[in-house]
């Protein structure tokens, strides 16, 4: 065997792990210019975090982390992740909710998309092929798990530049899923 067994306690409702196994990813409002339809509003405004759990990066490994989303909104768009494609096209992925309230944006290259829960209970399960993003829809921070396999990789740039087919924001009756008028046809 490549590694020895370790044991981690999830603090299910913040996300927050014991012990720490790695260095916390910080995204802010600035780390996410380009993704979100206007330029950050407070730039140092922390949107989002992951706490990795780090294994190699292999097939025969299966990555996690937790991610954390602050509630909030960047012009017409609630917080969100950045959101990618597996580098390795076809790696698949499974999230399971902890606590908040939010969706689960997944799109295919050739466009189709899907709109899923995220809250404490559901697991989704994330297909190879399909661009995943999560978005908080709720007033509190969204906590999810995620556990997927090694060698997937992240494609950002992708992303960074089509973006995905909906944007959700906050609308008259709670949140709303819009076109994305940047979405190349
Ligand atoms: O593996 C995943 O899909 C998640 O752990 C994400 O990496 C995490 O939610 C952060 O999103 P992103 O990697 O799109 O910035
Ligand atoms: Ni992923």
């Amino acid at each position: 065997p490549k590694l020895d067994p370790f044991t981690t306690l999830l603090e299910l409702k913040s996300g927050a792990l014991d012990p720490e196994r790695g260095t916390p990813q910080v995204r802010t409002q600035e780390d996410l210019r380009g993704f979100f339809q206007v330029a950050p509003e407070d730039p140092d405004r922390v949107v989002y975090q992951v706490l990795p759990m780090p294994v190699p990066k292999e097939n025969s490994e299966i990555q996690c982390s937790t991610t954390i989303i602050e509630p909030g909104t960047v012009g017409d768009e609630y917080y969100m992740t950045k959101g990618h494609f597996h580098a390795v096209r076809d790696r698949s992925e499974i999230y399971l909710g902890l606590s908040g309230e939010g969706r689960l944006i997944l799109a295919t290259e050739d466009g189709r998309y899907r709109v899923e829960p995220i809250r404490e209970g559901t697991i989704n399960y994330v297909p190879g092929g399909w661009a995943h993003r999560s978005v908080n829809v709720g007033d509190d921070p969204l906590v999810f798990f995620a556990a997927y396999v090694g060698d997937a990789g992240q494609d950002y740039a992708t992303i960074e530049r089509d973006g995905f087919p909906v944007l959700i924001g906050p609308g008259d009756d709670g949140p709303a899923v819009r076109e994305n008028p940047t979405y190349p046809s």
